[in-house]
């Protein structure tokens, strides 16, 4: 068996859909490579910055790193801008959707929500309100994306700054996408665990 003998899903049966289950398990071991792979074509992506789009996702990266952030963050970091591909107006909800099954409730919130946290220092600018944060006031993960932006977005777009490589991430990338998706132990709804650590 090489396909499916359905035209429609409907018409599919259990040996069909025993032999998706078993490709899909094949191809969602890719997940990682895919999402590296991604990244490299975020270099080619309009920018307008002193450094590529893949310059400032290594580049937020390696500040999480050098933070003492753990490996939630860090890969946050490194894709929450994975999204300007095929989402531009949305790329921080794109992200999000990427990173939710595999990473703490908390880096996924703070990745959704930190396009409209930038705002505050760009906002004024083009437009756009700065205090849209102030939407989530209150919010458990509020000062997370404060600080995810201050320290690690915004500040990313440095020529001049000592950037890891791709290759420095790419055991975490496929740490986090080899993880039990929506594993509770993962997700840990609710926890909160420090940006910086070496403060
Ligand atoms: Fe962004
Ligand atoms: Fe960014």
């Amino acid at each position: 068996m090489d396909h499916v003998k359905f035209t429609a899903m409907k018409d599919g049966d259990k040996e069909d859909y025993d032999y998706l289950t078993e490709h899909e398990v094949e191809y969602t071991k890719g997940t990682a490579d895919r999402l590296l792979t991604a990244l490299v074509s975020l270099d080619e992506s309009l920018s307008g910055y002193q450094v590529t789009r893949l310059g400032h996702s290594l580049q937020s990266a390696t500040r999480a790193e050098r933070d003492g952030a753990d490996t939630d963050w860090v890969v946050s970091a490194l894709l929450h801008d994975i999204g300007d591909i095929f989402a531009p107006y949305n790329h921080d909800e794109y992200a999000a959707a990427i990173l939710k099954p595999f990473v703490r409730e908390q880096c996924t919130w703070v990745v959704e929500k930190h396009g409209d946290f930038q705002m505050v220092y760009y906002g004024e600018h083009v437009g756009a309100d700065p205090e849209k944060r102030q939407a989530y006031a209150g919010h458990k993960y509020f000062q997370d994306c404060a600080d995810f932006c201050e320290r690690w977005d915004q500040s990313s777009f440095d020529p001049d700054y000592d950037t890891l490589p791709l290759e420095h991430f790419r055991a975490r990338v496929h740490e986090v996408f080899a993880r039990d998706p929506y594993n509770p132990k993962v997700l840990r709804a609710g926890a909160r665990e420090p940006l910086v650590t070496n403060r």
